[in-house]
């Protein structure tokens, strides 16, 4: 079992698979222009999610399909108190947007702390690395920003390779009950263990 391992892995090194298409993605701040593309996204990203609330529609509707929420709670986010242009980024490659995330302000009792969300990355584009280039991208941002530790609501076998943890392990739960289970923080160089309590993010996620 070993060799065949090593064998394996040797091979990888030396001869990555000439299949494989070398794609530039770089990831930059949001732009003045970039509102529509982030939300062609977002429509695409979680489209999945929720496309059995469009499938029950009547058969033959013309009337347009509705979008994920998450199009329109970047909207909301972007026009609010909580907004950070500094830390709005997409993934471009080619001229062409294919992931956004943003991070927003939040606050944990007299603390401020930032949430993250959402991220979204095209159908099409998503299992490549996008996702992950956005999150060490934001991360790192905040990090360099002195922003303590970051928030989210998301999927537990995904964010922990981010240095998410669950919330409570650090006395810090959402302000909505319901959202615990999914709720996890990641802390950042200038996390102080005295940042405790409840988690407050920007008003428009209470508006979705
Ligand atoms: C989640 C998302 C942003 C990740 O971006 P990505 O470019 O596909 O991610 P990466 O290529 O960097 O990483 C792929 C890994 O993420 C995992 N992953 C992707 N979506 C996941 C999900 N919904 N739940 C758990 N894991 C997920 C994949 O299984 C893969 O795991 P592996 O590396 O162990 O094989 C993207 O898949 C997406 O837009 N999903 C739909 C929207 C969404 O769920 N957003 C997050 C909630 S706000």
């Amino acid at each position: 079992m070993s060799s065949e391992f090593a064998i394996n892995a040797e091979f990888r090194c030396e001869s990555p698979p000439l299949s494989r298409t070398l794609v530039l993605v770089l990831i930059r701040r949001e732009r003045t222009g970039d509102a529509a593309a982030i939300d062609a996204v977002h429509r695409s990203a979680f489209a999945r999610e929720y496309a059995n609330a469009n499938g029950d529609r009547p058969p033959g509707s013309t009337a347009p399909t509705a979008d994920p929420p998450e199009v329109g709670l970047v909207r909301l986010l972007r026009d609010s108190s909580g907004w950070m242009p500094t830390l709005s980024m997409v993934a471009e490659s080619h001229d062409d947007i294919m992931g956004h995330v943003c991070l927003t302000r939040a606050g944990i009792g007299p603390f401020p702390v930032l949430a993250l969300g959402p991220i979204g990355v095209r159908a099409g584009a998503q299992g490549h690395g996008v996702g992950a280039a956005l999150m060490h991208a934001a991360l790192g941002a905040a990090d360099a920003l002195d922003e303590p530790l970051v928030g989210l609501l998301g999927h537990l076998d995904y964010y922990p390779r981010f240095g998410f943890v669950p919330g409570a392990r650090l006395g810090i739960v959402p302000d909505q009950p319901e959202w615990t289970s999914h709720f996890q923080v990641r802390p950042l160089a200038a996390y102080d263990a005295e940042i405790k309590g409840e988690f407050r993010y920007a008003d428009p996620f209470y508006e979705l």
